[in-house]
């Protein structure tokens, strides 16, 4: 599955099929305006150089034509005619995807924190939640419901080729819908301002073929499994010491919710919210130092001696 650029000129799913032509169009009006508007400055200024420049035309007195007011005429009725079109298209647009296409097959929380993804995917049963971090997987075709929360400031969820910008706002609640055309791997970015680290505030949403996504998450339901060597058993120690303040590692004692839940760390593409390659050495250098990826991200620098450095990224690399 290749992954895809920010792309918002492309569609890949039924929303962006709605907003996608009209972006196309405004494009291309725009473009249309910048190229007449030079053409008509480069058009007056050679007028006014064939008339000798500033020294012949200094004394020329400005005064009002009679053919002044058909110009301003068509000008209005040129810019307005786009526009009235844009207005009109937007309406109907919002209108088509304003609600998921029946009733959702999937709800998932998003809350947007500084500056990473939370997921939180939701069952018919209190044993079918799991959580996870920057990386959502969806079924093709299948309509899904994003429930957004903000987490600290006003972060937006924006996957261009599949749905426009939603914000996702402390203490409201808002909602936005995904369905997905072809199976890919669709990047997502914060599209509001929220610090430092915004535009390192990237997500994908992996959608693939119903039994591949159920494969996922019935691998995401699943505990970490045990510590098999000495190496391992001494990262989990430290990740227990260091890293359980913040984190959570299903099956362990590590259990906060303030920073990305990590049950299945290496089942994901990328870490830091989209920045590095999920590798032992970016995964080694982004606990060692996440203050040189991501200065101003909430996850402190550790001072970690070699060997402990080693058992923590071997541990890490056991949680598929
Ligand atoms: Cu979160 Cu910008």
């Amino acid at each position: 599955m290749k992954a895809t650029p920010l792309n918002y000129l492309t569609s890949a799913g039924e929303r962006a099929a709605h907003t996608v032509p009209l972006t196309w169009f405004t494009l291309i009006v725009s473009i249309l305006v910048c190229v007449i508007i030079a053409v008509l400055v480069w058009f007056g200024s050679a007028r006014y150089e064939a008339r000798g420049g500033a020294e012949a035309t200094a004394s020329i007195r400005v005064s009002r034509g009679a053919d002044g007011l058909p110009w301003i005429k068509w000008g209005l009725i040129l810019s307005a005619v786009p526009l009235l079109i844009t207005l009109v298209w937007t309406m109907a647009a919002l209108g088509q995807i304003v609600g998921p296409p029946g009733n959702p097959d999937l709800v998932i929380d998003v809350t947007g924190h500084q500056y990473w993804w939370e997921a939180t995917y939701n069952g018919a049963l209190a044993s079918d939640r799991f959580a996870t971090a920057n990386e959502l997987h969806i079924p093709v075709g299948a309509p899904v419901l994003v429930r957004l929360h903000g987490g600290d400031v006003i972060h937006s969820f924006w996957v261009p080729q599949l749905a426009g910008k939603t914000d996702a706002i402390p203490g409201q609640n808002n909602v936005t819908w995904l369905k997905a055309d072809a199976p890919g791997r669709y990047r997502g970015q914060c599209a509001e301002f929220c610090g430092l680290q915004h535009a390192k505030m990237a997500f994908e949403v992996v959608a693939e073929p119903r039994d591949a996504f159920e494969r996922w998450r019935q691998a995401q339901l699943q505990t970490a499994p045990p510590p098999a060597t000495d190496l391992q058993r001494q990262g989990l120690a430290v990740v227990a010491r260091r890293c359980s303040l913040c984190h959570a590692i299903r099956g362990t004692t590590a259990g906060s919710s303030y920073g990305p839940d990590l049950t299945h760390l290496m089942s994901r593409r990328l870490l830091a919210a989209g920045e590095l390659p999920n590798d032992t050495g970016s995964l080694a250098g982004w606990i060692l130092s996440p203050q040189t990826v991501k200065p101003g991200s909430t996850m402190p620098d550790q001072d970690l001696s070699g060997d402990d450095l080693m058992a923590v990224t071997t541990y890490l690399e056991t949680l598929k």
